[in-house]
């Protein structure tokens, strides 16, 4: 079994839910309290174990590189002052082990992995989405990487969704139990309306995929929205390499969209040590005047 060395983050989507912040602004450096959405699932790859890190990027994501690399003036600024945590801090993003390609266009999640061939070679590798944070005590890639050295498969990463929501997911449809939170995998289909949902168990962003997945991607057309899309080129992949799907039931943050990212702010904020007391008391002040609204 080739060991995972390799992670791919794919971020160069045009972000259109954060609407007008991301007109000039990569929606992966919006923060959750004070940390960019990108850093958690960069934080991540690393306490999985990955050793080598492929950020896709595209116009207007130049910040992305910066925030990863060092920045001497404020460094010196800094240093100056006398101020060693916040240096600390600045210094703590510095990563050398980040490498960088461009997606020419956004055509979509399969089309974006597909940039990262000669990068990750003929070795399988994770995937993992700044849309999605998952804090969870083993890292959710890393439990993705283990079922993929226990079964000898690829792995996708599952939570259980409302039915109702399924038309917003790529959802498995399961072959058979292999263990109580892995199953093997019959079909994906991606968003399906709720009456053809075949289960619901939907993907959300973490993947461990084998080197074949390039060429079905290069030879996948793209859907009636020019964008190729990872699940299709994961339901061909599944036929002639099965799958299997690994269910995460820890907390997850949408923070592609406006509501999560604000969920995610909040709770965040409850444990930041900084932020945690003033939120409590502002929230249970909220509570107590939302109550008698
Ligand atoms: P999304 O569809 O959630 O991202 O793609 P988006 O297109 O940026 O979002 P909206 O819908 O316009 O608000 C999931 C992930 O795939 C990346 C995105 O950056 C995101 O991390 N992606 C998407 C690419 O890298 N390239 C693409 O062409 C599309």
């Amino acid at each position: 079994m080739q060991k995972i060395r390799k992670a791919v983050i794919p971020a160069a989507g045009l972000g259109t839910r954060f609407l007008p912040a991301t007109k000039a602004m990569a929606k992966e450096m919006m923060p959750v309290v004070d940390t960019p959405s990108i850093q958690f699932v960069v934080e991540e790859a690393i306490a999985s174990g990955i050793e080598d890190i492929l950020i896709i990027t595209g116009k207007g994501k130049n910040a992305i590189e910066d925030h990863f690399d060092a920045n001497i003036s404020l460094e010196n600024n800094l240093r100056e002052k006398g101020k060693d945590k916040l240096l600390e801090k600045a210094q703590s993003t510095t990563i050398p082990s980040i490498h960088y390609v461009r997606q020419a266009y956004p055509r979509g999640l399969g089309d974006a992995i597909l940039q990262a061939q000669t990068f990750v070679g003929d070795e399988p590798f994770a995937v993992l989405l700044g849309d999605d944070i998952m804090p969870s005590k083993t890292p959710l890639t890393k439990s993705l990487m283990d079922v993929y050295e226990k079964h000898g498969m690829g792995a996708v990463a599952t939570i259980r969704i409302p039915k109702e929501k399924s038309s917003k997911y790529g959802v498995i449809d399961i072959e058979e139990n292999l263990e109580e939170d892995v199953h093997s995998i019959r079909h994906l289909v991606e968003k399906p309306s709720p009456e053809d949902a075949p289960s619901n168990l939907g993907i959300v962003g973490r993947y461990v995929l084998p080197p074949e997945i390039f060429d079905i991607l290069r030879n996948q057309e793209p859907d009636a929205g020019d964008e190729v899309q990872l699940t299709d080129a994961l339901e061909i992949l599944n036929q002639t390499s099965p799958m299997v799907a690994y269910e995460y039931d820890g907390i997850r943050y949408d923070v592609g969209e406006k509501y999560g990212m604000l969920v995610a702010n909040i709770e965040v904020g409850l444990q930041h040590e900084e932020t945690s007391e003033k939120m409590r008391e502002h929230l249970k002040q909220l509570a107590k005047d939302l109550k008698k609204a």
